[in-house]
């Protein structure tokens, strides 16, 4: 088969791209990636001399690259992981989301009815169910939670889900969805919680926790994430929704103190600093239906996945100093002490 992975510089398509070719050495992949600041051509690494490995530079919502390239390739199957995916920068700039994220989809879709491609996959997240309750354990999002959305990125992961299921009913396009939690790993974008609270702890730098801490998370380890999408996307019933989740809640607090005490750092590294406007409170997966219909059960335990992760930015400085001292200096400065996140402890 050939197989299309957008967004494969990026954090779960690069893991995704690396499971791919050691689960089915026989089938091909070919990355199509704008490179944005989250693309990484260095998480691709060893893959790029691979002769089963074809990277692609190119935006998805670029409508005659994306027609071109799928005419010469005459894909099987499409998995889209390419997205802005950061919650803060989406309330600075929408647009962006609203292009790569919604537009984005759009032109993957038409390219799919138009070549024929025999599996739309869309790579959604938990965050198109708006958040829970803190004071009710009981309550999880199943695939029937209706959607409710608080920021301009969740907005635009739902409105391409709605498009990718309005696909399936009216043109007929063999799509499925999975909807998973938070991921942590490997190669993981030093912006997002836990490997910004790694790199920064290593320097001994401030760690920001927003509000109070007690937002409740459900992380699950990026490999699992991977095993589920390939096989929703190879097994998964046509026009369905999967959720993926591992039902490993924990509050940020926990998460930041966990990684502290891996590193051997001191608590009093933690620093207040000033909410997240419309922060979700709480996310958890109900995953019964992937379980019951597919079998599919995430394999790392939390306590195992955090410190392989903690190790790999060990071993790993190279990839993320890289990223540290280049443009994303800028944008940390600009979107959080500039912003005043960082300005004022709380
Ligand atoms: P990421 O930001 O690390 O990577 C995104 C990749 O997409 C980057 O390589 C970037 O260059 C590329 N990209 C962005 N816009 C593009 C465009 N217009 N055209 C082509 N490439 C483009 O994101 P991630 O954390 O790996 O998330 C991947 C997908 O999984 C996203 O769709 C996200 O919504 C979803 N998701 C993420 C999580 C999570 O915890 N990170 C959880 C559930 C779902
Ligand atoms: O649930 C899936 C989603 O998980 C994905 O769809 C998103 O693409 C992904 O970025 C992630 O979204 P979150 O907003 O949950 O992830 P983030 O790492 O930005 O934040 C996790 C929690 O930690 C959240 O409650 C905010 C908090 N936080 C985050 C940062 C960056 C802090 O307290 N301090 C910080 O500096």
């Amino acid at each position: 088969m050939n197989i299309l992975v957008t967004g494969g510089a990026g954090f779960i398509g690069g893991n995704f791209v690396y499971f791919q070719r050691e689960k089915h050495p026989e089938d091909r992949v070919v990355c199509l990636d704008a490179l944005t600041y989250a693309g990484n051509l260095s998480t691709l690494g060893s893959l790029l001399d691979d002769p089963m490995f074809r990277f692609v530079k190119g935006d998805i919502a670029d409508r005659e690259l994306v027609r071109a390239l799928f005419a010469e390739e005459k894909f099987d199957i499409v998995v889209n992981f390419a997205a802005e995916s950061h919650v803060d920068r989406s309330l600075e700039n929408p647009e962006l989301f609203l292009k790569s994220n919604i537009l984005g989809t759009q032109v993957l879709m038409d390219a799919c009815r138009e070549f024929g491609v025999g599996r739309y996959h869309q790579v959604s997240t938990d965050e198109v169910y708006g958040d829970l309750p803190l004071d009710r354990p009981d309550l999880f999002f199943t695939e029937e939670t209706p959607i409710h959305t608080s920021s301009p990125y969740s907005a635009s992961k739902a409105s391409a889900d709605l498009l990718v299921l309005a696909y399936h009913r009216t043109f007929g396009l063999p799509v499925s969805i999975t909807r998973c939690s938070n991921n942590y790993g490997p190669y993981h974008f030093p912006e997002k919680l836990i490997p910004l609270m790694i790199t920064r702890a290593l320097a001994d730098e401030p760690l920001p926790v927003y509000g109070t801490g007690e937002n409740v998370r459900d992380w699950l380890f990026v490999k699992d994430h991977c095993s589920a999408i390939d096989l929703v996307m190879r097994k998964g019933r046509v026009g369905e929704i999967y959720n993926v989740g591992g039902h490993n809640e924990r509050t940020n607090l926990d998460v930041v103190k966990t990684v502290l005490a891996v590193l051997g750092k001191p608590e009093s590294l933690i620093t207040y600093v000033a909410d997240r406007p419309g922060h979700d409170r709480r996310y958890a997966i109900d995953p019964t239906k992937i379980h019951n219909e597919l079998g599919w059960l995430p394999e790392t335990r939390f306590e195992e996945g955090i410190k392989s992760t903690v190790e790999w930015y060990l071993e790993n400085r190279e990839w993320w100093e890289n990223i540290l001292n280049g443009d994303y200096k800028n944008d940390y400065e600009r979107l959080y002490n500039g912003g005043g996140r960082l300005g004022g402890t709380k």
